[in-house]
């Protein structure tokens, strides 16, 4: 939880008490340690120091504009995966060539909007995206870039719904179908391929899988250069993990030993694209209990967050420390604390041992910075929470809270 810490009982925001922001800016609310993000970054662009290499941070993380500006100040590019996301790193001032555009199904308008930008990379998915991008960029007589994503077909040992190259799923392309790739790149003269990608999924704790992608990629790229085709530069995606409750996730520079021999054999640039490892702990939720419930045996903490906030717990039974942001901390209850949504998914924590807490208090959840905010929704018309950034002891809201208002704009009544 960098940048979060307990100071006379009170959880803190580097200089900043958590509480003050709430009593300032209400509950729910996101709050984001901005040192946290850069130190994040920092670790793994310093491990990676000693060959050329692109850090783009993976917007789909966490995609507030004060967060991916500070990243870019230090150098960081930006993976995107969809034209919003595009337009978002770029409204942030991430130059256009360290952009990367990843993602299955790019659209005609999003491919020609990003070639429009001059961006660094397409992450192209499959043979018929080959063929998209080739057809637009020959009608915007540009050459567009690309990297393959390839399936390299190693498990990562995390949660099935953020394993992503194994063969079984949607994501790149399939090892067996190389040779149509390269013909088909062959046929398309609007397209320079020179990058290999493969990410293999999300939340790794362990570097091995992250060395089997790295020694598949060696193999296919000198396999490619035997075939003609320069490919100068290798993407191996994002997927560092962090510690949700008592991991022991590795450092960056675990990961860059096995990544850098294969590189530096390569002679190769490197490109990362780090997402939960900068943002995940870098960000907390907070969110004050509306009523103490007792139900039988049962006793329910009702906040006034839930799954429209932050999804993780619902979606993937993930776990979230939570705690009171004032007070004695020592867990004396077991508790369920769940939201105010008409779903029964709608949870933080089943069965948790909590400090008592009543009507009112402050519960900070840890560890929300990274899939949080961006996977929030207005589902129960429930408007977007604020996200307040924190440098020292300076906060300023980074996006407001939606307003009643701001959930029927869009809207235009039958009459
Ligand atoms: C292609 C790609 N790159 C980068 C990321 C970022 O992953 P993480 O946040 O685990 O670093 C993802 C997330 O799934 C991804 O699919």
């Amino acid at each position: 939880m960098h940048g979060f810490h307990l100071k006379n009982n009170r959880w803190h925001s580097d200089g900043v008490p958590l509480s003050r922001i709430a009593e300032k800016v209400g509950t729910p609310c996101y709050v984001y340690s901005l040192p946290a993000f850069e130190s994040q970054f920092g670790e793994i662009d310093r491990a990676y120091r000693s060959v050329p290499h692109l850090v783009a941070y993976s917007l789909k993380a966490n995609g507030n504009l004060s967060v991916i500006r500070a990243l870019a100040r230090l150098g960081s590019g930006a993976d995107v995966v969809s034209g919003g996301e595009l337009f978002k790193a770029r409204k942030a001032g991430v130059p256009a060539e360290k952009v990367i555009f990843a993602g299955v199904g790019k659209t005609d308008d999003e491919i020609a909007y990003a070639l429009k930008e001059g961006i660094g990379y397409f992450n192209v998915e499959s043979i018929p995206e080959i063929k998209a991008i080739n057809e637009v960029a020959r009608k915007m007589k540009k050459i567009a870039p690309i990297a393959i994503r390839f399936n390299p077909d190693v498990d990562p040992h995390t949660h099935h719904y953020i394993t992503t190259g194994k063969k079984e799923t949607k994501f790149g392309v399939y090892l067996g179908d190389l040779e149509l790739v390269m013909k088909t790149v062959r046929e398309c003269r609007s397209v320079r391929w020179t990058a290999v990608h493969a990410h293999i999924g999300s939340q790794m704790t362990q570097t091995g899988p992250v060395g089997m992608a790295a020694r598949v990629v060696e193999k296919l790229v000198l396999r490619l250069r035997r075939e003609g085709f320069a490919i100068h530069t290798v993407n191996l995606g994002g997927g560092y993990g962090i510690d949700y409750r008592g991991e022991k996730p590795p450092k960056a520079s675990q990961y860059a030993r096995l990544v850098l021999p294969v590189i530096q054999r390569l002679n190769a640039t490197l490109i990362l694209e780090p997402g939960r490892f900068i943002s995940g702990n870098s960000g907390v939720l907070l969110m004050r209990v509306i009523y103490v419930k007792q139900s039988g045996s049962k006793t329910f903490y009702i906040v006034d967050a839930g799954m429209s906030e932050l999804i993780r717990p619902s979606l993937y039974d993930a776990y979230h420390r939570i705690a009171p942001a004032l007070g004695p901390q020592k867990p004396v209850k077991t508790v369920d604390v769940v939201g105010p949504i008409c779903e029964s998914g709608d949870f933080f924590a089943k069965n948790r041992k909590l400090p008592l807490a009543r009507r009112g208090d402050l519960l900070v959840v840890f560890s929300a910075g990274a899939y949080g905010s961006v996977m929030g929704s207005t589902y129960n018309a429930r408007p977007l929470p604020p996200e307040v950034v924190v440098r020292g002891t300076r906060f300023q809201v980074a996006r407001q809270r939606q307003t009643w208002q701001d959930l029927v704009r869009l809207e235009k009544i039958w009459s």
